[in-house]
Parts: structure tokens; C-alpha cells; sequence
């Protein structure tokens, strides 16, 4: 049945023409419509052709949830365990075997990461495919920039003299790589941007795979919406009651807003006549853990409709079959780095307009398996104003974790050969806040903390807390905390028709000086609970506690593997994870644990004002306490805090209290004037 499914699929037609070019060209550039095959059959087509015998074929992905799910479906149509010949390597979480993997899907960070760790040129991959090109993440970008010159070195291609030259000192450094493998590049894509590939690529093969697309029609709202999740809801109902069977896909920006509408159509559904069609939701967003995504692949069963809730990552990199409708609300999140709002500069995540090519993309999943619609809760105007594509992640985001990689293989992103150049402002803003970090010095160079953070798979920032913390011994609380915050999933749940008793149950948590220290109170409470009981009733003891308290037990899972992660990555750099404070209490762990945090988020740091507002220390914005921190309804004299966010005020959110002396005794800050 699978292999029929898989012998079915658009791009099979086409197999031995794409292996031979794939077999005759460096860089291929491979286009076509979603859904075609090219991600799950690609990888196994280089396998069977033998094309790389000497070593294993990667896939890069921008999402974890891609990469870990794709994985979980091919080495299913091979009919092999997970972890075997196919695996998977995202953050925090590894499936492959030295041996046996012979496919691996990763997420572009991880590959990116690999590159820089192990200052090889990634000998023991054949071919590297990077996937979902067209999403032009500054990972995607940072790793094509890379493929190109190592692919110069270990194919030996003809350098220009310049090349040659910046190149004498590198070579002999990496000759521990083992570079006589020749290395393959399959670029992958699904919109038509493929030129621009080709070009970087001096003109790479460009190859099309015919895809499957049926008729959409596309309904325009009438006049523009402005409540989107209301709109959906309706447009749900008005499918379902009136329209032939087929499932439903809706694209929203975020997690918020799925499980908000998850709810309500739970809720009418259960209204519903026991007569009508039942509805079946399914949720997908990537901070959702894999078995729960996965839900979303199972067919319906019969006497019910399914309707599947989520963000982009439906857009191209995941296909579901079973689609005949699509609801776009028109809207996504989106990082962006406000570099000169805030004189700072931060990421955050804003909810946006999509662009022309992904409301292109959207309506053309309902057209996959027949002809299907799509209602677009925006108008036609609205279509014909959007962007054409959308602007790739380099030019938008914050650089800092990026150029403190640079630096330790002492390259400098202004020089390399990215396919579009940063400008110079964000590259600025990076440098100054690495050199807040104490990651470079003065004269930008990077210094041995520096070193250490790089190794931490985290934010600059928390990377730093963790190595400041072996200055005031307090490592493994700071471990503690930092996992909680890396975790995917917020660890506070919020019921709003709950607030009270939210409100009483997280009172036993907080702590005078703010959220961090809340979160280790969290933590340190969840570890105690079952401890030392069987493991069966342990679990369940937790769960009960979580459920109880509002919290996500998911969070807490996930920060406990994260942290072992980290400990590991202490060990491996020389620190002591278990370092605590013991001598005089609570008081003193508490200085140490906000000093430790301190050094991480001086940037992300407030002063109190005379009329009771906080105003940024670097930059001149003035910031709220957001009302769900532990701190919101305290006045203190100086406050950090873990990142702001937008919306019609600039709400600080993870703060805690700080002494003001710190800053006076900051290597970085008693220098300038605060
Ligand atoms: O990469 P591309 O969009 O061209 O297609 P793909 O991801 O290789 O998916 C090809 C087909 O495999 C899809 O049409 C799905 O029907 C199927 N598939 C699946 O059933 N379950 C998955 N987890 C992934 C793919
Ligand atoms: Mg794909």
C-alpha cells in the first residue's frame, strides 16, 4: 500500500531523469509543486542510485517538526526503525546511528551548528539537500554561503586567485576532514524563485517536477475581517453544513489562536443534531510535540470531517492528504528584529499579513487530490496589495547568534558570500551586544567566555548566564531556569475563564525578586513530587500536580531533557553543572542566581523613572511590566527582563528585580554611563 503510494506520487514518473542529473551536475536546483515527493523520495532515490555510496545524504529543514515527522515517514516507506537507516537530528533531540543512517533530516540550524563545531567540511556527508530554499532562513542562508565554499574545496574546483589566497592559512587545518569525497548539492524549493539559486551556484542545473493541481475555486471576503478566528469559525460551519464531504484546512498566525478556535468549534460541533457529520479537529504548530502533530496524517473516521488548525508549517513543507477546503485567515507570525525602534534591538514575534506567494501556496493545498475551494478571509484588494515574497530572515533578524559563531571560526559574516547582504546597522547591533555579553572585546575579538557560550545551542544571552554562573557557583540552578525558558512550550498555562484560581495556585511559586527565581521555585517543586515512588505512580502524581497548579507538565518534560543537553555541554567545556551556593541560604543563591541571569540580559534592562515608568538602560524606550509577571505589581529600582513584546504598549515580559550595584560593578557598564 505505501510503496504503491510512494510509485503513485508526481515526481516517480521523472526518477531516472532527476538521478541522472542529479548524477551529472555539483548543484542541481530542484522545483516543484508541494506534495510532488521531492522531500520523502528524493533522499531515497540517491540511496537506491548508489549516488552515495561513501557517505550520507542530508536534508535540511527550517522546522523541527519537518524534519523529525519526515524522517518518521520515510524510514516507514523503507520499512525500517526510526533511528536506523533513516534518522534525525533537530535541537535538543537526536535519532541516528554512526553505522546504520544513511538518511538524516535536520533542521538547517543543526547542520549550520555541525559546520561550525566541527570546522571540517562535512566529509562524511555525500550529498547535503537543502530543503524548503524558498523560506530563505538566515540558517538556510548561512549554510548555503558554507555548501558553496566547501564544496569548492572537496571537489577541487578551479579558485580564483583571491580565494586562494584567504584560503592558504584555512586549508591546513582542515586537512583532519576527510575531503576526498566529492560533495553533491540538491537545492529544493517550492516556489518559483529558482533562478536566483542557479545563479548563486554559478549557474546551477535548474530541474521542474510536474506536480498534481486541481481547480480552486477562491472565494474573497466581501469587506475586510476583523476578527479572524471569528471569521474562521463561521466559514468552518458554513462548509461543513453545506458542502460536500472533504477535509478542511485552516492557516492561522499562531498557537494562541489555534487552540482558542479549537475550543469554539469543539464547542459547536458538540451542538450539532447527532444526525449531522461529526467534526474531528487536529492541531499542528511547531511547539506541539510530535505525537500530537502526527494526528493530523490519520484519516477521519467515517461519519466525521476533520478540520486541521495550523500555522504555516502546512504551508509547503508538510503535506495532508484529504484536503478539499482551505480557510485562510491571510496572517502569520513572523520574527522580526526591531533594530532601530527600540536603539537595543530585539526579535520579536509579530503577527503580520502573509505574502502573494504564500497565499498561492495556501489556496493550492485544497487542490492536491480533486478539485477544491478556498476562502481567503481577506479581500481582493487586500490579495492584490500583499507583498510579492517575503524578505529573507538575514535582512529581518537579530545576528548575535549567528556572528558569535562567526567569530570562533574567525570569520565575519560582511565578508562572506551570502546570497543577500545584512546591513550594516544589524551587524552593528550584534557586535555591541556580544561585546555586552563579554563574548568579543574591544577590538572584536572573541574572548574565552566567548568561546564557552558558543557551544551552548542557545540564545547568546542564556548561553552567557550559564557560563557567568560558575563565577557565583549557582551553575545548576541557572541550568535549571535557562531550561525552562529554552523549552517550546510556555510554562505557565493561562484559562482566562479561570483567573482566580490561576491566580491562587501560582502564588505558592512566586518570588519577591521576579520570574526567575519563580521558575526555579517551579522546577525545584515538580522535581520533589513522586520522588523515590515507582515510576507508573510518579508520572501520574506529577501530572495530577501540573494539572492542579496550571502548569504545562510538556514544558517541564521537555526543560529536564534540554538541561541534561546542557549538562553535557558544561562538561564538555569544562564547567561544573552541579555548582550550587551553600554557604549562608537562600539570600545568597538568590544574589547569585539574579547576577548570573544579570550578565545575560544586561541589554534587556530598565530603570525606574520619577513618575513610576521604567525606561531602557541601552535605548531610550520606555517599558511596562506585563501584567502576567510576578513582579507587575511591584515599583523596583532596576529590572531584566527575557524579551519584550508588542502590541500597543511594550510590555517587558520574565522580569526580575536587580540591585543597581550591579551595574556599577559590570566589566561593560561601569565604563559608560548608564
Ligand atoms: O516535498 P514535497 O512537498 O514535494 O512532497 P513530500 O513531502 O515528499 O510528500 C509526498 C507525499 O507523501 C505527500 O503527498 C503525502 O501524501 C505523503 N506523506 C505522508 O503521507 N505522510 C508524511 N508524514 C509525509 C508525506
Ligand atoms: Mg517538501
Amino acid at each position: 500500500m505505501i510503496q504503491e503510494q510512494r510509485h503513485n506520487l508526481p515526481i516517480a514518473k521523472g526518477k531516472d531523469a532527476l538521478i541522472e542529473e542529479i548524477r551529472k551536475n555539483d548543484v542541481t536546483v530542484l522545483l516543484g509543486e508541494t506534495g510532488s515527493g521531492k522531500t520523502t523520495q528524493i533522499p531515497q532515490y540517491i540511496l537506491e542510485s548508489g549516488l552515495a555510496r561513501n557517505g550520507i545524504i542530508a536534508i535540511t529543514q527550517p522546522r523541527r517538526v519537518a524534519a523529525t515527522s519526515l524522517a518518521a515517514r520515510v524510514s516507514q516507506e523503507q520499512n525500517t526503525h526510526l533511528g536506523d537507516l533513516v534518522g534525525y537530528a533537530v535541537r535538543f533531540d537526536e535519532k541516528h546511528d554512526e553505522q546504520k543512517t544513511k538518511i538524516k533530516y535536520m533542521t538547517d540550524g543543526m547542520l549550520v551548528r555541525e559546520m561550525m563545531m566541527q570546522k571540517g567540511l562535512l566529509g562524511r556527508y555525500s550529498v547535503i539537500i537543502v530543503d524548503e530554499a524558498h523560506e530563505r532562513t538566515l540558517r538556510t542562508d548561512l549554510l548555503l554561503a558554507k555548501l558553496k565554499e566547501i564544496q569548492r574545496k572537496r571537489n577541487g574546483k578551479a579558485r580564483t586567485q583571491d580565494d586562494a589566497e584567504k584560503g592558504k592559512g584555512k586549508e591546513k587545518e582542515n586537512n583532519s576532514d576527510d575531503s576526498s569525497n566529492p560533495l553533491k548539492i540538491v537545492i529544493m524549493s517550492a516556489t518559483i524563485d529558482a533562478e536566483k539559486f542557479s545563479k548563486f551556484f554559478d549557474n546551477a542545473k535548474i530541474l521542474y517536477v510536474q506536480g498534481r493541481q486541481h481547480p480552486v475555486k477562491i472565494y474573497h471576503s466581501a469587506t475586510s475581517v476583523l476578527d479572524y478566528t471569528d471569521a474562521a469559525l463561521r466559514t468552518f460551519f458554513q462548509i461543513h453544513t453545506d458542502s460536500a464531504p472533504g477535509d478542511v484546512l485552516i492557516f492561522l498566525p499562531g498557537q494562541e489562536d489555534i487552540e482558542s478556535l479549537q475550543k469554539s468549534i469543539q464547542l459547536f460541533a458538540s451542538q450539532l443534531p447527532v444526525s449531522a457529520l461529526g467534526v474531528l479537529v487536529c492541531t499542528m504548530f511547531a511547539a506541539q510535540d510530535h505525537s500530537q502533530n502526527s494526528k493530523a496524517f490519520f484519516p477521519a473516521p467515517s461519519g466525521m470531517r476533520k478540520c486541521i488548525l495550523a500555522t504555516n508549517i502546512a504551508e509547503t513543507s508538510i503535506t495532508i492528504s484529504g484536503i478539499k477546503y482551505v480557510i485562510d485567515t491571510g496572517k502569520c507570525k513572523e520574527k522580526q528584529y526591531l533594530a532601530k525602534a527600540s536603539g537595543g534591538g530585539f526579535d520579536t514575534l509579530l503577527t503580520r499579513d502573509i505574502t502573494k506567494s504564500s497565499a498561492t501556496q495556501r489556496t493550492g493545498r485544497a487542490g492536491r487530490e480533486g478539485p477544491g475551494m478556498c476562502f481567503r478571509l481577506y479581500t481582493e484588494e487586500a490579495f492584490n496589495s500583499m507583498s510579492e515574497s517575503g524578505e529573507p530572515e538575514i535582512l529581518r533578524c537579530s545576528l548575535t547568534s549567528t556572528i558569535l559563531n562567526l567569530k570562533c571560526l574567525g570569520e565575519k559574516l560582511e565578508e562572506m558570500d551570502v546570497m543577500d547582504k545584512p546591513d550594516r546597522d544589524s551587524i552593528a547591533s550584534a557586535l555591541k551586544t556580544l561585546w555586552l555579553l563579554g563574548a568579543i572585546d574591544a577590538s572584536q575579538q572573541i574572548t574565552p567566555s566567548g568561546f564557552k557560550m558558543s557551544y551552548f545551542p542557545l540564545e547568546p544571552q542564556y548561553a552567557c548566564s550559564i557560563v557567568a554562573s560558575s563565577t557565583y557557583s549557582c551553575t545548576s540552578a541557572i541550568l535549571d531556569i535557562v531550561s525552562v525558558l529554552s523549552s517550546s512550550s510556555k510554562l505557565f498555562v493561562d484559562i482566562s475563564d479561570q483567573r482566580e484560581a490561576v491566580s491562587d495556585a501560582r502564588k505558592k511559586f512566586r518570588h519577591s525578586s521576579g520570574d526567575h527565581m519563580t521558575v526555579l521555585n517551579v522546577v525545584r517543586a515538580y522535581r520533589e513530587i513522586g520522588e523515590g515512588e515507582s515510576s507508573k505512580a510518579a508520572k501520574s502524581a506529577r501530572k495530577e500536580w501540573c494539572r492542579k497548579h496550571f502548569l504545562n507538565e510538556r514544558s517541564l518534560i521537555e526543560a529536564c531533557d534540554i538541561r541534561k543537553q546542557l549538562v553535557e555541554v558544561c562538561r564538555r567545556v569544562g564547567m561544573d553543572a552541579s555548582a550550587a551556593v551553600k554557604e549562608n541560604g537562600k539570600e545568597r543563591e538568590e544574589d547569585a542566581v539574579l547576577r548570573s541571569i544579570g550578565h545575560g540580559l544586561a541589554g534587556n534592562s530598565a530603570f525606574l523613572q520619577p513618575d513610576g515608568s521604567y525606561k531602557q538602560v541601552i535605548g531610550q524606550t520606555i517599558v511596562k511590566i506585563h501584567p502576567g509577571s510576578a513582579l507587575s505589581e511591584k515599583k523596583v529600582a532596576a529590572i531584566i527582563y527575557d524579551d519584550l513584546m508588542y502590541t500597543n504598549q511594550i510590555y517587558a515580559r520574565g522580569v526580575s528585580a536587580i540591585s543597581k550595584s550591579f551595574f556599577s560593578s559590570h566589566p561593560v557598564f561601569n565604563q559608560r554611563k548608564a
